[in-house]
């Protein structure tokens, strides 16, 4: 699974490289979708401090003076922070327009590149044969749907369809069965054979966005087989039982037969006894 990968990393990292001096590594914050993110930034700030997203330099989200701070809606930042040199921002709800590089200035000088990933959203999905896949597009900005076949014979990974500017290309034996309502691409009438990985993927940023884990069986036939093991299970508990009764009522009447042995024993012996003693007596 591809997210935040290092590419995209030395990509963004070469255009810093030219566009800003001086230029740093980003650092990353991933976290999960609608989740608050924290852009940590630790550094004294004496003037003016600004944040902002790296594409848009001219949509400030905070700023700081020695007096005040102030930011836009869906932002954070302290003053009292700011005064001790922590200038982090806070993001209160991650969401896909949010995936960007951030960056902090202090009196117009980059001090801090903070870049945003959201953790791709994973998901179950379990159809009946005839069942219609849906998969989200959640973004507006080109994607890649891709397979991964739980089938070992056929190809493991292959790229299906893409979806670009609202528009679906997918390969010759899925165009028709595939369609694209925005937000949900639908997969029609999905077979045992489509069970496997589907993984909807940011195509510019190379992030995977929503992974299903989907597998397409006869429910009722999982269902039926149930019930075979419940009866099974309900025809040799009585039969346990029997058993055991069993079992118990003939331990009882072993020991109760031994006992009696014994006391046939004791009762055999007692004579010996009595010469014994006889014998002691005629010392
Ligand atoms: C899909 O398959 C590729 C190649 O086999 C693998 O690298 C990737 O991790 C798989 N992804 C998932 C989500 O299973
Ligand atoms: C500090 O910023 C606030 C707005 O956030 C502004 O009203 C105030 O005048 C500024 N103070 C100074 C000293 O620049
Ligand atoms: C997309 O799919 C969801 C169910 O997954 C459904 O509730 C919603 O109405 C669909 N939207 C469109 C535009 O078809
Ligand atoms: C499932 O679909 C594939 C391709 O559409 C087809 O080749 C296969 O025979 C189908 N399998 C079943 C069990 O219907």
């Amino acid at each position: 699974m591809r997210s935040c990968s290092i590419p995209h990393c030395v990509q963004l990292l070469l255009i810093l490289t030219f566009s800003t001096v001086p230029a740093m590594a980003p650092t990353t914050v991933k976290v999960k979708l609608h989740q608050s993110a924290d852009l940590i930034c630790k550094q004294e700030c004496p003037g003016l401090l600004k944040w902002i997203m790296d594409k848009q330099p001219d949509d400030i989200l905070a700023h700081c003076n020695q007096t005040s701070c102030s930011s836009k809606e869906g932002y954070k930042i302290s003053h009292d922070q700011y005064k001790n040199g922590d200038l982090s921002l806070t993001i209160m709800e991650a969401d896909y327009s949010k995936r960007t590089i951030y960056a902090c200035e202090c009196s117009n000088e980059d001090i801090c590149h903070v870049w945003l990933c959201i953790e791709p959203v994973m998901s179950l999905v379990q159809l009946k044969p005839g069942e219609d896949l849906i998969l989200a597009l959640p973004i507006p900005e080109p994607v890649e749907v891709i397979y991964n076949s739980s089938d070992t014979s056929g190809p493991r990974h292959q790229l299906i369809c893409t979806v670009v500017g609202g528009s679906l290309q997918c390969k010759d034996e899925y165009t028709p069965r595939v369609s694209l309502r925005y937000p949900n691409l639908t997969l029609a009438a999905v077979n045992v054979s489509d069970s496997g990985v589907y993984i909807v993927r940011d195509r510019k940023n190379n992030e995977d966005i929503h992974v299903y884990s989907v597998s397409v069986g006869d429910t009722s036939l999982v269902w039926d087989t149930d019930i075979k093991q419940t009866s099974v299970w309900q025809i040799l508990m009585p039969g346990l039982v029997v058993f055991l009764v069993g079992v118990a009522v003939l331990i009882i009447v072993y020991l109760k037969r031994t006992t009696t042995l014994a006391d046939e024993f004791t009762t055999e012996m007692e004579p010996e006894t009595v010469l014994v003693n006889g014998t002691f007596i005629l010392h």
